[in-house]
């Protein structure tokens, strides 16, 4: 029987980090995976594939529509949906690939197959071609992540009524998109085709976009997007979703309880995703999930059970790759004795749309519900020389502090690269910052952060140099 230190199940950004920094820490490290590759939804269906498509089919938008404006002429520009889809899948084998080095060069002992608990230090895992292997561990870090769920009357057959999963791979580009939930997943890949040409549909159950961000972005991203073409129906309860002849047609009932059809070749349906815990034989351990199928945990993150920890997407808070590779890092370090910590309120979240959307913090609506005394101040792209001139004028920084301390509370940005300009207002948040500290920091010239420093001199005291 195979004996290790610390056991994880599932080899997402949550497992496989926290594997890392347990072999890193000396513990006799096992890792189990039930797919043939490792990384988990964000490596082979979530993060980097959608990232690979956004970016591609970015370029293609680009060279169709804003290379003439640049001064570059290229003529009959055409889409290679085969090589575009090709490119992304060997991105993804790559970055799987990698981690599968990490593994050997961690002396990580990785098994592939099922897992699922026998007794709390005792692991069955069951491979595809049903060989069977049993594990003896001291310490478990469950990372067992998520999967996509649907809602009542709307079943994925994954042909036409389709998940994330399905939308990376199709074998055509849509003429017709319809995607249920405007969250991230539904304006990133609506936008992934959007650019490619397909009529996209938003229809969303919320009378605003990305909830959880805040609402400035939300208004400015629909704004944004539906000058790149794709339609929006907020306000709107689906209600089913039917499919014949290859054809697919989504009812909703819209504010006033009308009927509102939508008809489509494809849908997508993206309203959430849903911890995975199926068939891992919590039951024999102990451990019950709650109504949303998450695994409960301590502030250690360890389970009802001692010795026994989860991590991610299975456990309560943002389903992010970064704060389950966060939570691997401070497990691991737990087991091992240390005092690691978290922030969580200092975790980014990020829409990869172009521009981008990004924000960390206090959304304005949190501070206004628990009556914040706060102040506020913003910078608009447009004003900025490095925006100018790279023709990415839409979009604005708000950053949100405290009144009387000037302490940072929140920073919320839509523009070019913000998935990146995030980074500093995360710095700023972890070492509490004011806002008078941003401001009176060089920022280089001519750089799109050079809004941040803006909003900054907004907040304290209306001063901003180029408004
Ligand atoms: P997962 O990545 O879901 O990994 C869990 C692993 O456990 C899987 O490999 C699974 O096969 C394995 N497993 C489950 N049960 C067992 C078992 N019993 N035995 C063995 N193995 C098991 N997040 C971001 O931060 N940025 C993004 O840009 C982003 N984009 C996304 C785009 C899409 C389309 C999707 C769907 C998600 C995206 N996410 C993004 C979310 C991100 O992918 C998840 O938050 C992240 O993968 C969660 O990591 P995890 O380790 O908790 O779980
Ligand atoms: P989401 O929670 O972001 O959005 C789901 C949307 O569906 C919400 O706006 C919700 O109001 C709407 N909805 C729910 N029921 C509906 C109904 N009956 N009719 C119409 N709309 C309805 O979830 P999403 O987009 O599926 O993403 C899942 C997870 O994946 C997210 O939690 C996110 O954290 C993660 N992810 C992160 C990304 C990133 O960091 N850039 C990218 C993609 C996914």
């Amino acid at each position: 029987m195979n004996k290790f230190d610390t056991t994880i199940i599932g080899s997402g950004p949550g497992g496989y980090v926290a594997a890392i920094r347990c072999a890193q820490l000396g513990m006799k490290t096992a890792l189990i995976e039930r797919y043939s590759t490792l990384g988990g939804t964000c490596l082979n269906v979530g993060c980097i594939p959608s990232k690979a498509l956004l970016d591609s089919s970015e370029h293609f938008e680009n060279a169709s529509k804003h290379f003439e404006a640049h001064g570059i002429k290229a003529e009959k520009i055409e889409l290679d949906w085969p090589r575009m889809r090709q490119r992304k899948d060997d991105v993804v084998e790559q970055t799987c690939a990698g981690i599968e080095y990490l593994m050997k060069k961690n002396k990580i002992t990785v098994i592939n197959g099922h897992a699922s608990f026998k007794d709390k230090e005792t692991i069955d895992v069951v491979a595809v071609d049903g060989t069977q292997q049993t594990v003896n561990t001291e310490r478990v870090i469950i990372a067992t992540g998520s999967k996509p769920s649907s809602i009542p009357g709307v079943v994925c057959d994954k042909k036409r009524i389709i998940t994330s999963t399905e939308a990376l791979s199709l074998e055509n580009v849509p003429e017709k998109l319809i995607v249920i939930g405007g969250g991230v997943i539904g304006l990133e890949l609506g936008s992934v085709y959007a650019r490619l040409g397909a009529e996209v549909q938003v229809v969303e159950f919320l009378d605003r976009l990305i909830p959880g961000m805040d609402f400035s972005l939300a208004k400015e991203v629909q704004r944004i997007l539906k000058k790149q073409g794709m339609k929006f129906f907020i306000s709107h309860a689906v209600q089913s979703a039917t499919v014949s002849a290859n054809k697919v047609k989504v009812s909703a009932l819209n504010k006033k309880c009308e009927e509102v059809e939508f008809n489509g070749d494809y849908c997508l349906v993206a309203v959430g995703r849903r911890a995975y815990t199926n068939k891992l034989g919590l039951e024999k351990i102990g451990i019950t999930p709650d109504k949303q199928g998450r695994i409960p945990v301590n502030e250690n993150l360890e389970t009802a059970v001692p010795g026994i920890y989860a991590i991610g997407d299975v456990v309560a808070g943002a389903m992010l790759a970064h704060k389950a590779e966060e939570e691997g890092t401070f497990v691991a370090e737990t087991m091992a004795g240390q005092k690691p910590h978290i922030n969580y309120k200092a975790i980014p979240g990020v829409l990869y749309t172009w521009p981008e959307a990004a924000g960390v913090g206090f959304t304005e609506d949190e501070l206004k519900a628990e009556n914040y005394n706060y102040k506020s101040g913003s910078f608009p792209f447009k004003a900025l020389g490095r925006a100018r001139a790279s023709m990415d004028t839409d979009g604005f920084v708000k950053v949100l502090a405290d009144k009387e301390t000037d302490e940072i509370l929140g920073i919320h940005l839509v523009g070019a690269r913000a998935a990146d300009l995030i980074a500093e207002a995360v710095v700023a948040l972890e070492y509490r910052a004011s806002a008078e500290d941003i401001a009176r920091m060089s920022h280089a010239h001519p750089t799109y952060a050079e809004a941040i420093k803006e909003a900054m001199l907004d907040a304290t005291g209306k001063r901003s140099i180029h408004m």
